[in-house]
């Protein structure tokens, strides 16, 4: 994965640097000698250069942080008074230095929830951080946290709420939409790069006549900050998964038809699933939180580690990206049960992964595109390079690998990624393993997109075959890998049927 991400990034770096004819030099090189077979045709709609840099992201961390921390609110109603938000230790390193160390690549504030208190000293308002005593109203969160983030090294997005149930103008779409779009341009352009930023539907029922004016926030935010992935129900950069719960589809497409779904609106199953025919690439994001509500409040105890590593599964296992809340608390900080979790989840994931056991095997397949030496060789699914792949033959939708790995190894956990920058496109397919002279299933599945993580019955086997068994077009299978998750009475040790995750 880290592979693949910079390879991008300096890939990008190059082609600004060397410009046309330098690219027109290294092609000349490259045909120098046989010319290698060139790679199959992409099958559309393709990811752009942002959303492959979110999706390799994979794990994304939201602070909930407001007045609602203070009120004790979930959804503050707007009236809560501003001198309640005095967070006298906040330490937004703190936050982000866990957040980091937890293996997350962005953190999101909530600049402004719905109850409208703005955690930055907007000029259009004084419901925000400047009528708090918190650093005698000379505070801002926005700041802090980007800030630190980028101290960190790692990426900043921001939260703000279309519903302001504070600020007077809301009802009025006019008069609102400009006051929204003023804010806007205050957190895009006072705070350094976003990358990410994140809207939800949320809107007054009472308020009949108020539009929010998705299209006009969403240019302005591409305008200001073109590295910005919008992640709305339906984008346009990423969607909504349809729950809070962090679970993706068993079957997740990166694609959907942005023209079937609004904002806001009852989509929650097509959202899950994504659409195999969809126009848009519009890769999913699984958000749920680490606490039983998305704010602090005081006796709720995070989620246990295994639900974490669970909620991993069902998130990035699925071509999803994981976005889990942790809110700080009244003091300004992560709460120490919270950040043990983030911890222990770490190192529990980090475990799992940490022996790849089909990382020295020989790999063969049914066919290869250009034959063993030609750049879509079957030893491309075993190296971290994600821009590197096995393709069969031209025009082949049903193919198989096969990966000798040496001697017996025991696993219970497959890896599974496509060449998604060439589109989606495996429909089907399933794992054999060989077991006393006979293939045994071990796994099924429908989609595998950016990543599939399978949990089965652990094995013992030195033979694994994997079948694409249908697919959109050519499978370009980029990586594969094999992994043991010891922890005692976890994992699958069920039979095939009720053990497909
Ligand atoms: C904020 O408060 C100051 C001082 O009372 C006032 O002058 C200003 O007009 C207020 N601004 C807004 C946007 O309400
Ligand atoms: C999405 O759009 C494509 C192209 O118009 C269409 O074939 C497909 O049926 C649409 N999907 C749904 C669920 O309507
Ligand atoms: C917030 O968390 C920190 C770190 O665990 C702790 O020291 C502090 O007491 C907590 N604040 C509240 C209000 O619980
Ligand atoms: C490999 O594992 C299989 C299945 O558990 C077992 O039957 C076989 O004896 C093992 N072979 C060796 C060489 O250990
Ligand atoms: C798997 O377990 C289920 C439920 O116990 C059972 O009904 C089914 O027959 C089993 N399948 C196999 C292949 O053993």
């Amino acid at each position: 994965m880290e592979g693949g991400c910079c390879r991008l990034d300096v890939d990008m770096g190059m082609v600004i640097r060397l410009g046309l004819f330098g690219l027109l030099a290294l092609g000349a090189m490259a045909v120098e000698g046989s010319a290698p077979a060139p790679p199959p045709l992409p099958v559309m709609p393709l990811p752009s250069y942002r959303q492959l840099r979110f999706q390799r992201q994979e794990q994304v961390m939201f602070f909930h942080f407001g007045v609602n921390t203070f009120a004790g609110n979930e959804q503050g109603d707007g009236t809560d008074d501003p001198s309640i938000f005095n967070p006298e230790g906040l330490d937004a390193r703190q936050w982000v230095r866990e957040a980091k160390n937890a293996g997350f690549k962005v953190v999101i504030l909530t600049a402004k929830h719905a109850d409208g208190f703005c955690l930055w000293p907007s000029a259009y308002t004084n419901y925000s951080v400047k009528s708090s005593p918190w650093k005698d109203g000379k505070g801002d969160v926005v700041r802090e946290v980007s800030d630190a983030a980028r101290e960190e090294g790692i990426e900043f997005g921001l939260y703000m709420s279309p519903w302001d149930r504070h600020e007077p103008v809301y009802g009025d779409t006019l008069r609102y939409n400009e006051y929204y779009l003023g804010q806007l341009r205050e957190l895009l352009t006072m705070y350094g790069p976003i990358s990410q930023f994140f809207v939800d539907g949320n809107k007054d029922p009472a308020a009949v006549d108020m539009r929010y004016l998705f299209d006009s926030w969403f240019d302005t935010i591409h305008q200001l900050q073109p590295n910005a992935n919008i992640f709305s129900d339906d984008g346009p950069d990423v969607r909504w998964v349809g729950n809070e719960a962090g679970v993706a589809g068993t079957t997740s497409w990166s694609m959907m038809n942005r023209s079937l779904v609004t904002i806001g609106g009852p989509f929650e199953d097509y959202l899950n699933v994504g659409d195999p025919y969809g126009q848009d690439w519009v890769p999913p994001e699984c958000d749920v939180s680490i606490r039983p509500g998305w704010f602090w409040h005081e006796n709720q105890q995070p989620k246990t580690v295994d639900s974490l590593v669970d909620i991993y599964f069902k998130s990035i296992g699925r071509n999803c990206v994981m976005l889990l809340n942790a809110p700080p608390n009244q003091t300004g900080l992560l709460q120490e049960t919270d950040v043990a979790m983030l911890r222990e989840f770490r190192s529990t994931i980090d475990h799992i992964f940490s022996k790849d056991m089909a990382s020295k095997s020989q790999v063969s397949a049914s066919s290869t595109r250009g034959g063993e030496a030609s750049p879509f060789r079957t030893e491309q699914v075993l190296n971290d390079d994600l821009e590197e792949y096995w393709a069969p033959e031209e025009g082949v939708t049903a193919a198989y690998l096969t990966l000798d790995l040496g001697s017996n190894k025991t696993f219970n956990v497959i890896k599974l990624q496509e060449a998604v920058h060439l589109g989606q496109r495996v429909r089907g397919y399933h794992v054999d393993v060989m077991q006393d002279g006979e293939w045994e299933v071990v796994t099924m599945g429908t989609t595998i997109g950016y990543k599939k993580l399978d949990r089965f019955k652990q094995v013992q086997s030195q033979l694994v075959r994997i079948y694409i068994d249908d697919a959109r077009a050519s499978p370009l299978i980029a990586s594969v890998g094999l992994y043991l998750d010891t922890r005692s009475g976890l994992g699958c040790d069920m039979n095939v049927t009720n053990c497909v995750s």
